[in-house]
């Protein structure tokens, strides 16, 4: 069978994972998808470096945006990050030239995934995204299929590896916030701006997602309202224990009635977590979301939240389902006609202009 032809933009720690998986688990995955996945080009900021992995197999391409061009690609996946510049550059250049689109780059789907799944609709090509939102775990497919027959009234969870690594880990040995967030950086978790991470920045673009896949909505990352864990302090979580609670970065996004009106509520905020909920024993860079639907009850979905192997992971999930042909749309068609909330007011935007 022919092979699905990839273009690799992003040779970070996600790029070089999703290298070494597809070499790793190549004759299963061919077997799986029904053809083989094969890398054609591969292209980053820096060609010198040593990343520990051969490259040599692969066309380097210095200009990224031709990588969408070439005869030998079939889908870009674009792993630059950021929601601007030369990502989305590509990610529009991809659907252009009628090229696939798979990304881990969750800011980027936060800003502009609804320009972009239009982009892919006109020339009918996949667009995928599961990495973008809880590495490893396959929520985005759990939501959009497997409670694809529920109203779901609530989805929320801990969507930030890094900042549950440093609070966790700050609970646990008494450790200090710099020198955790250090340590997740040094472990490939974090952002290259951690900033994204420890402002909750990161945890509002996976929960924007989540609420338009999950409640059928467009995208709106405007209006959550976010708070992140930097003011969170060793005693404040001392004092948590004595009171038999943890803290935990939580995203919520909740339909709430209003007379005639369904309103969104989307929020990142450092919760207190009572010791008994599922939550409370989620440490370390894991995630965990939950969904609650009409008929389905009470969802946990838990797994590695980053890092290169399980981001890899679910770039390559995206992969196979393409080169079987069974990509579906990104979003659904939008089931519920909402007012967000809160109503757009610029004071109650994301503070930064991310
Ligand atoms: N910086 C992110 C995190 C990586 O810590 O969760 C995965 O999206």
């Amino acid at each position: 069978a022919e092979p699905l032809r990839i273009a690799l933009a992003g040779l970070g720690t996600v790029g070089v994972g999703v290298i070494r998986l597809i070499e790793t688990n190549r004759d299963m995955i061919a077997a799986r998808a029904g053809r083989p996945i094969e890398i054609t080009a591969v292209t980053a900021r820096e060609r010198g470096k040593d990343r520990g992995v051969d490259l040599s197999p692969y066309a380097w391409v210095d200009d990224m945006h031709a990588m969408a061009e070439r005869a030998d690609v079939d889908v870009v996946v674009e792993l630059v990050g950021g929601s601007d510049g030369p990502a989305l550059t590509l990610a529009r250049a991809a659907f252009d030239a009628g090229k696939g689109l798979v990304t881990a780059n969750k800011a980027m789907v936060a800003h502009h995934g609804l320009e972009l799944a239009e982009a892919a609709a006109i020339h009918n090509s996949p667009f995928a995204f599961e990495a973008a939102v809880a590495g490893g775990i396959p929520v985005l497919k759990g939501l959009r299929e497997g409670t694809a027959a529920n109203a779901l009234t609530r989805i929320y969870g801990i969507l930030n590896g890094t900042c549950n690594y440093v609070l966790s880990e700050m609970e646990q040995t008494g450790a200090d916030f710099d020198e955790m967030l250090a340590a997740a950086q040094d472990k490939g978790y974090a952002e290259a701006d951690p900033a994204f991470d420890i402002e909750g920045v990161d945890a509002a673009h996976k929960l924007a997602i989540l609420a338009a896949i999950g409640f059928g909505t467009r995208i709106d990352f405007e209006n959550v309202r976010t708070e992140g864990i930097t003011e969170v302090r060793a005693s404040d979580i001392a004092q948590a224990d004595s009171l038999g609670y943890v803290i935990r970065l939580v995203g919520i996004a909740s339909l709430v009635s209003e007379g005639d009106d369904c309103r969104l509520l989307q929020r990142v905020r450092p919760c207190l977590v009572p010791f008994r909920h599922p939550l409370a024993a989620v440490t370390g860079p894991t995630n965990a979301v939950v969904a609650e639907g009409d008929f389905s009850g009470r969802l946990l979905f838990q797994g590695a939240g980053a890092g290169d192997k399980p981001t890899a992971s679910a770039v390559v999930a995206d992969l196979i389902d393409i080169a079987r042909g069974q990509s579906g749309a990104p979003f659904s068609v939008p089931t519920t006609s909402l007012v967000t909330y809160p109503p757009a007011d610029p004071g109650n935007r994301v503070g930064r202009d991310y």
